[in-house]
């Protein structure tokens, strides 16, 4: 059935191709540039969009095995997960149950964790094991001081949390079938190659760049883009984006070489063909494939708002289909991997520092979408929209986008 959609989407990125023509919305939007540089919207975007919605937290292969750990800050939440001795994965506010100290720093693989302020300790699903001088301290139901846990799902290689333990919104519900597409990677069974975090802009400029093809000639002339189209179709999974070049040529997997899908019978395109463009998910992942002299790899960008409305961080994950295993791949996937922090620092947060910079003058009042980046459109609508809703509403709203894609299906 995903497949069957995956197959539909790339012939109508071929039909486009053939036709010279791309999806276009109807109108040119425009977006208040305070969106992007008023504190207090800021705000009100860390506390409804980062706090209360799932984010990624890490792709699966980053805790490949029982035991391994990470701790993340994210959106100002201490963040512990772990992968547990049942296999599943969980996430947990990285605070001592007893004052507060965070119990794990950076990552590495422990079945107990002790916190460094006076020593109680905690098993990697979350039970207190045991505290300190228990006699001198007084009497406690340790089943009362577990580290808190955050609702968790892992799905299609992904882990994903919500950094709220109340939260009744279903993780499923919100993916909105968009995990059952990006099961088609595998990325359950890749291979985490390299990871580093870099300084941003704002969250949201930094995104919008991650939706949008219009830049890559301009932007990127001197580093991949000067052959590269300028246009990319979108398809949406609730406020989950795949974007898209309208073509019918596909890189094949370490190679330079080209494939024309329209001489191929399409029973026999190869999953990688389909799944071509950038998957982002809502609201601070990118994943990007590619194909070249490392063998087949994708770049997980996960980006998260800074301490500031003009900050953010993000932590590039390069994960691999096949762990290499001689120095020509691994020299290629090393090159690749430099190659994209030149191309993502250096030209598009730099240019999206500029811009913050000229925004925060306050002279300009608007920025503007064409008709030829549907995702950042619909990206801003999501955000308007979520911070707006209520709590309860979050269920529905989610919930009645998986739906109308069914509807839709049945048509
Ligand atoms: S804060 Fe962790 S043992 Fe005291
Ligand atoms: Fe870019």
């Amino acid at each position: 059935m995903s497949r069957q959609k995956l197959m539909e989407m790339t012939q109508s990125l071929i039909d486009h191709a053939e036709a010279g023509t791309m999806e276009l919305t109807d109108d040119v939007v425009a977006v208040p540039a305070s969106d992007y540089t008023d504190e207090a919207r800021f705000a009100l975007e860390t506390e409804k969009i980062f706090k209360r919605l799932p984010l990624m937290l890490a792709p699966s292969c980053e805790l490949p095995e029982p035991g391994c750990y990470k701790a993340i800050d994210m959106a100002g939440i201490p963040v512990l997960v772990t992968r547990q001795k049942d296999g599943t994965a969980q996430a947990f506010l990285n605070s001592c149950t007893h004052r507060g100290n965070p119990v794990a720093q950076g990552s590495g693989n422990a079945t107990r964790f002790t916190c460094g302020y006076h020593g109680w300790t905690f098993k990697n699903d979350g039970d207190l094991l045991a505290i300190a001088s228990p006699k001198d301290f007084g009497t406690v139901d340790k089943a009362q001081f577990c580290l808190q846990k955050f609702p968790t799902l892992e799905r299609a290689g992904l882990i994903w949390a919500t950094l709220d333990p109340e939260s009744a919104l279903d993780i499923e519900t919100y993916l909105c079938g968009y995990d059952e597409m990006l099961s088609h990677f595998g990325f359950d069974n890749w291979h985490l190659f390299d990871q580093r975090t870099i300084p941003g802009p704002n969250w949201k400029t930094a995104y919008d760049g991650y939706l949008d093809f219009y830049h890559l000639p301009v932007l990127h002339k001197d580093t991949f883009g000067a052959d590269f189209f300028n246009q990319a179709n979108y398809f949406a999974w609730g406020p989950h984006q795949r974007l898209s070049a309208p073509s019918k040529f596909v890189q094949k997997t370490g190679s330079d070489e080209q494939i024309d899908l329209t001489e191929i019978s399409p029973q026999d395109w190869p999953i990688d063909a389909l799944l071509q463009g950038v998957w982002t998910i809502f609201p601070h992942i990118s994943i990007a494939s590619f194909y070249g002299g490392g063998g087949r790899g994708a770049m997980i960008s996960q980006l998260f708002p800074g301490k500031t409305v003009g900050e953010s961080f993000t932590t590039q994950f390069y994960v691999m289909e096949h762990e290499p295993t001689d120095d020509a791949v691994r020299q290629g996937a090393n090159d690749q991997f430099a190659f994209l922090k030149t191309v993502v620092a250096d030209e598009d947060y730099t240019t999206g520092k500029r811009q913050h910079e000229s925004l925060q003058s306050g002279l300009i009042e608007k920025v503007w979408f064409g008709r030829n980046e549907g995702g950042g459109q619909v990206f801003h609508q999501w955000v308007d929209r979520l911070i707006d809703a209520d709590d309860a509403e979050l269920d529905r709203i989610f919930a009645s986008q998986k739906l109308d894609d069914q509807l839709e299906a049945a048509e």
